[in-house]
Formats: structure tokens, C-alpha cells, sequence
């Protein structure tokens, strides 16, 4: 039994052959490869894509999905070890995973950061403890990585470009009224690191640099297949021939904790928009993000609604890869 917790623990032939798969899967959607499995679904925080993706994925799978929120239409939840249960949480991860594990084929979970400690939520602790107590496999639907949008955006920029070695990659950070989770930003910067691409990080300043942990995986996979990894300030550097402009927004590492101390800071990179006079400088590249997305915010409406957009190819490629996904897990 393997869990999907991060595509840090899958080589990237592994993971090409999920690609592979959701390809085929793309050209056949309904197959009855789940039929009589039942997958879980617990949502900690919102979604729309996932939620969605999931469910349908199952169901065109043949199998069936049951959706849990907890501490909305199921009990709150603890997560430690040992403590005294004698707050706002009914109900133990250690006996909720376990029984999930008896009643489904896969647990999926979605659990944000909770952005007052990094050094708390680095650990991951909620999706850990699914992992941990699960009987079943265990996927991650984000938490402080995204693996599934990882997939969706490789298969996107393999459907548009061919194999994508040695291609520039350039994630943008750009600006959003609340700091945001790292979670798509340490992931895109690994995937596109582990097939090969020539990465850029493009940031305000080195405050808004992402986890040394993500940061040193692709240095690694870069650096393994004779690719660069860059970090700079500089918007006409990064977006110079670039073929691919990744945008997200996310909060500065440092600041976890004292969001109003960097507000500021924030505030004053609103150019970092997507806009056409920055793709003007790329080489004819194409632009994603992940949704959703803040119009006008974090991209103009002409570069999102434009030719080179892959917003809605790269979320409709969720479905796909996620069934290849559950198909591996469940029926490897
Ligand atoms: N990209 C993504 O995960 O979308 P949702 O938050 O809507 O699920």
C-alpha cells in the first residue's frame, strides 16, 4: 500500500505513467475499473475543483464518493496523540481513519496550514496522521503541497509542448489581498524541477522565498539532469524567454504569525500582475494558475482570457489525472 502524500516520495517514471494513463483515460472516461470501491473524501477547508473532480472521477470510475467536512456536517476533529479531549474536538483522527479504512478503498484529504507557526505547519501534521492510522491508501487534496495540481500542470504543459526538458519555467509570485498558502508555489516549483525544466522563481524579495525543503528538492532534481534553478527579483530577467509563466500568490515564510507586519510589503508589489507587457518579453509563452483566480489582481483579463491561457485545460486535467491516480492506488 502506498499513499500519495507528496510527489517527493514518486520517481518521476512513476509518476509519468499516471500521466500516461490519465492521457488515455482523457481519450475513455467511463471505465468500470472502481466499480464496488468507495472512496473518502474530508474537506478541512473549500474547494470547488477538487471537490468536484474527485466525485465525478469516481463516479465515472464506477465507484462511489462520500464527502465529509469536519466540524460542519461531521464531528470536529483532534489530531494529537495523548491530549485530554476536552475542547471543541468529539472525535480522534486515530479512530476516525481507522473506521473510514473499513468502510472505504482510499482516504483523499484536504487540511490548509493554519499560517500562525510555519514551523508547526511545515510538519503536516493532520494529513500525517491519516496517513499514519489509515488502513487504505491516503491521498493529498493540498495541504502545504498540492501533488494533484502538480499532476494536472504536467499533463497540461505535456499536452501543449511535448516532453518539457530544458524549458524555461518561470513561477511568479504575484499579489493577493491576503497572503496565501504555499502549497501550489512548492509544488509547481517540483514538478517542473522533476521533468526537467529550467526553473525560475520570481519573488519580491527573499522573504517571499518558499520552504528550503521544496527549495532544495529542485535544486536537486535541476541540478541531477543538468538543469538550473534560479531565484530572482528581477520581472525582465525572469520573464525573458520564458515558455511557461506559472502565477500564484502566496505569503512570506517569516511573516507567519504577523500577517499586518507584512501587509506592507505585499501591498507594494501589485506589479507583479500577469499582464501582456510582461508576456511580451517571454518566448511566446504559456500562462496557468491553478484557480482560483483573482482577475485583474494576480493576471489581466486579457493574458488569462488570451490564447496562451491554460487555466481551464489545466483544471479539466485534474479529472483525469486524479482517476489515473486512484486507479494505481486502489488497483495498482
Ligand atoms: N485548484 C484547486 O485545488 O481548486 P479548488 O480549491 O477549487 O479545489
Amino acid at each position: 500500500m502506498q499513499h500519495f502524500l507528496t510527489t517527493a516520495d514518486w520517481s518521476r517514471s512513476r509518476l509519468q505513467s499516471i500521466l500516461d494513463d490519465a492521457r488515455d483515460l482523457k481519450a475513455e472516461p467511463y471505465q468500470a475499473r472502481l466499480r464496488n470501491k468507495t472512496i473518502a473524501l474530508i474537506f478541512f477547508n473549500p474547494s470547488l475543483r477538487t471537490r468536484s473532480s474527485f466525485d465525478i472521477g469516481a463516479h465515472q470510475l464506477g465507484a462511489h464518493a462520500v464527502v465529509l467536512e469536519p466540524g460542519k456536517g461531521s464531528w470536529p476533529m483532534e489530531f494529537e496523540l495523548g491530549s485530554v479531549m476536552d475542547q471543541n474536538a468529539e472525535e480522534h483522527v486515530r479512530e476516525a481513519a481507522r473506521v473510514l479504512s473499513r468502510y472505504c478503498d482510499l482516504i483523499a484529504v484536504r487540511a490548509f496550514p493554519k499560517f500562525q507557526d510555519w514551523s508547526v505547519d511545515r510538519q503536516d501534521k493532520i494529513i500525517h496522521a491519516f496517513a499514519e492510522h489509515a488502513t487504505v491508501p491516503v491521498i493529498n487534496m493540498e495541504t502545504i503541497t498540492h501533488p494533484c495540481q502538480e499532476l494536472a500542470l504536467m499533463l497540461t504543459l505535456q499536452e501543449r509542448l511535448g516532453m518539457v526538458d530544458g524549458m524555461k519555467f518561470v513561477l511568479t509570485w504575484t499579489y493577493h489581498p491576503k497572503p496565501l498558502n504555499t502549497a501550489v508555489a512548492n509544488s509547481a516549483l517540483m514538478i517542473a524541477a522533476k521533468f526537467g525544466m529550467d526553473v525560475t522563481l520570481l519573488c519580491p524579495n527573499e522573504d517571499y522565498r518558499l520552504d528550503e525543503r521544496y527549495m532544495g528538492l529542485a535544486q536537486e532534481y535541476t541540478s541531477s539532469q543538468g538543469r538550473s534553478l534560479t531565484v530572482t527579483h528581477n520581472i525582465e530577467e525572469a520573464y525573458s524567454g520564458a515558455h511557461v509563466v506559472y502565477a500564484k500568490s502566496w505569503g512570506a515564510l517569516p511573516y507567519f504569525g504577523r500577517w499586518d507586519e507584512e501587509k506592507p510589503v505585499r501591498d507594494a508589489h501589485k506589479h507583479f500582475i500577469v499582464d501582456a507587457e510582461k508576456m511580451a518579453l517571454t518566448d511566446n509563452a504559456f500562462f496557468s494558475h491553478c484557480l482560483p483566480c483573482r482577475r485583474n489582481v494576480k493576471v489581466t483579463d486579457e493574458v488569462i482570457d488570451g490564447p496562451n491561457s491554460l487555466v481551464i485545460e489545466e483544471a479539466e486535467n485534474r479529472l483525469h489525472v486524479q482517476k489515473a491516480l486512484m486507479s494505481e492506488l486502489i488497483t495498482p
